[in-house]
């Protein structure tokens, strides 16, 4: 046995990313690690790559118990892992970063430049990998750095490799690359685990796999007894914890309508509706395309093809600028670094971005101000001692409800939230759903990205699933966790 997890746990702050994490992974074993997002697939594998630390349970490596401090004392003992994130230096050249960190010295302590880049251009020579060792890592595209971490990885020999949803931004031949570095691996008798949502892909170089749910391990068996249908059942099904129940309004007029919206490969033909009173959920697997899909709409990223109208009008959008004026708000998944000044007091936060129409001919109505921050704090319930209260000092439900009171002030009527849950309490949780409520009934649009299954479920009027840039299907609000999850994942649905 080459690396066995028992019972291990990991908190941030109020959030549990691990309750209850087991695995056991052989020599020349390929482990697929599978799960919902949010499951603590990643929180685990950094644990056992030394990039963070279990609170609780343990780690054996080799039948020795292990609790690395870092990823240079993982590496020491052969562990290697492919972040799904990027963890390059930019301003460095491929072979600097594939060897970064263990450069060969010469006797003189000087780096051995040349003999290493020598030796990167040899290891992509091997894989046929579209790169050159002298070029810069920050010219890459998500791809290519993807392929930069695959050679870092496998560079020095480990004996066990961590590949993170290492294929969903590389081309065929690539993923088939790394396939065949697996079986490589697998041969040499390391050990792989192989977070991944392509089941069908990797039943050939799969032995093992092992399903995590809400942080806890919900199943682990032979790869070949494990269905698709299955699959599912064991990875969705998880509590919302706080019941949040909403009753559809019957929708209004259309407010947002998009018309083959396409950009590059990355979205892909994008039509959809949204009327006002409606909260529509928009599900899919990372990378799927959802975030992008906000951008575009948002006016942050230009989109090659496609229409969007608001209110039944066509918008031009060269800048979120304009998808502000036509009606339009997005609240990112950060809304601590993007939208809250949290050092500013709640009323300020709710006024600054119209301070113009408070101040007629250039002198600032203190009064009018005043009567605004008291309107919106009554409107959205905003829980605070007053409109003076620092930002920081509230809740996180009621800093969003600020970030949404400022949009609502500056007359959105469109709304787009992206992971609006994302690592928030429970409690918190509910209070953002009775905002989109709120806001739904006073006629807003919303739009709602959401990772969180029961959320969709319990929110939503309708579901949009997206799937590697596509729409894949529409699903009514009161629908399954397991026929989401099916049309995120998988080409064909699930039958029986
Ligand atoms: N650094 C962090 N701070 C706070 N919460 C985190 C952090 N990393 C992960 N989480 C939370 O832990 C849970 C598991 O996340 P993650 O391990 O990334 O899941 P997965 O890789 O399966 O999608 C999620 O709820 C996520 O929001
Ligand atoms: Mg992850």
């Amino acid at each position: 046995m080459l690396l066995e997890i028992k019972s291990v746990q990991k908190h941030f702050g109020g959030v549990t990313a691990l309750r209850d994490a087991n695995l056991s992974v052989r020599e020349g074993e390929a482990h697929l690690l599978m799960g919902e997002n949010g499951a603590g697939k990643s929180t685990l594998m950094k644990i056992v790559a030394g990039m963070q630390r279990a609170d609780g349970g343990e780690v054996l490596f080799r039948g020795r118990r292990v609790n690395f401090a870092s990823p240079k004392e993982a590496a020491e003992q052969g562990i290697a892992m492919v972040h799904q994130e990027s963890l390059l230096a930019p301003h460095l050249s491929v072979g600097e970063n594939i060897f970064l960190g263990r450069e060969e010295m010469s006797g003189f302590g000087v780096v051995r430049r040349g003999a290493m880049m020598a030796r990167a251009a040899g290891l992509i020579e091997r894989h046929g990998f579209p790169l050159q060792a002298d070029w810069r890592v920050g010219k890459l595209s998500p791809a290519g750095r993807q392929l930069v971490e695959i050679c870092r990885a496998i560079a020095n020999g480990s004996s066990l490799l961590i590949f993170d949803e290492p294929t969903s931004s590389l081309s065929e031949n690539e993923t088939k690359e790394v396939f065949a570095i697996v079986k490589k691996l697998k041969e040499s008798g390391a050990g792989v685990i192989y977070i991944t949502h392509r089941l069908e892909e990797l039943r050939s170089i799969g032995d093992r796999v092992t399903v995590l749910r809400d942080g806890a391990t919900v199943h682990s068996c032979e790869l070949c007894d494990l269905s698709r249908g299955q699959l599912i059942q064991h990875m969705v099904g998880r509590d919302l914890g706080a019941i949040y129940s909403r009753t559809a309004l019957v929708p209004g007029e259309e407010m947002l309508r998009l018309e083959r919206l396409t950009r590059g490969s990355v979205l892909k033909d994008i039509g959809l509706t949204v009327r006002a009173g409606e909260i529509v959920g928009l599900a899919g697997l990372m990378g799927a395309g959802r975030t992008e899909l906000c951008r575009a709409i948002f006016g942050v990223d230009a989109f090659d093809s496609g229409r969007i109208f608001v209110g039944g009008k066509e918008i031009g959008l060269k800048s979120p600028r304009d998808a502000v004026a036509a009606g339009i708000a997005l609240i990112p998944e950060d809304r601590q670094k993007s939208g809250l000044a949290t050092q500013l007091p709640v009323g300020w936060n709710l006024t600054l971005a119209s301070v113009s129409a408070h101040a007629p001919m250039g002198v600032l109505n203190g009064a009018a101000m005043r009567a605004t921050e008291e309107k919106y704090i009554a409107k959205l319930r905003i829980k605070t001692a007053g409109p003076g209260q620092k930002s920081v000092r509230l809740s996180g439900g009621n800093q969003q409800k600020v970030v949404i009171a400022k949009w609502v002030a500056q007359g959105a009527k469109v709304f787009l939230f992206d992971e609006p849950t994302r690592g928030i309490d429970v409690g918190a949780k509910t209070e953002v759903f009775e905002t989109m409520d709120e806001l739904a009934r006073q006629g807003a649009a919303i739009l709602m990205v959401s990772s969180e299954l029961p959320e969709l479920v319990q929110v939503a009027d309708r579901i949009l699933v997206m799937r590697q840039g596509k729409i894949s299907g529409e699903l009514p609000g009161k629908t399954t966790q397991e026929a989401i999850m099916s049309l995120a994942a998988f080409e064909e649905e699930v039958r029986g």
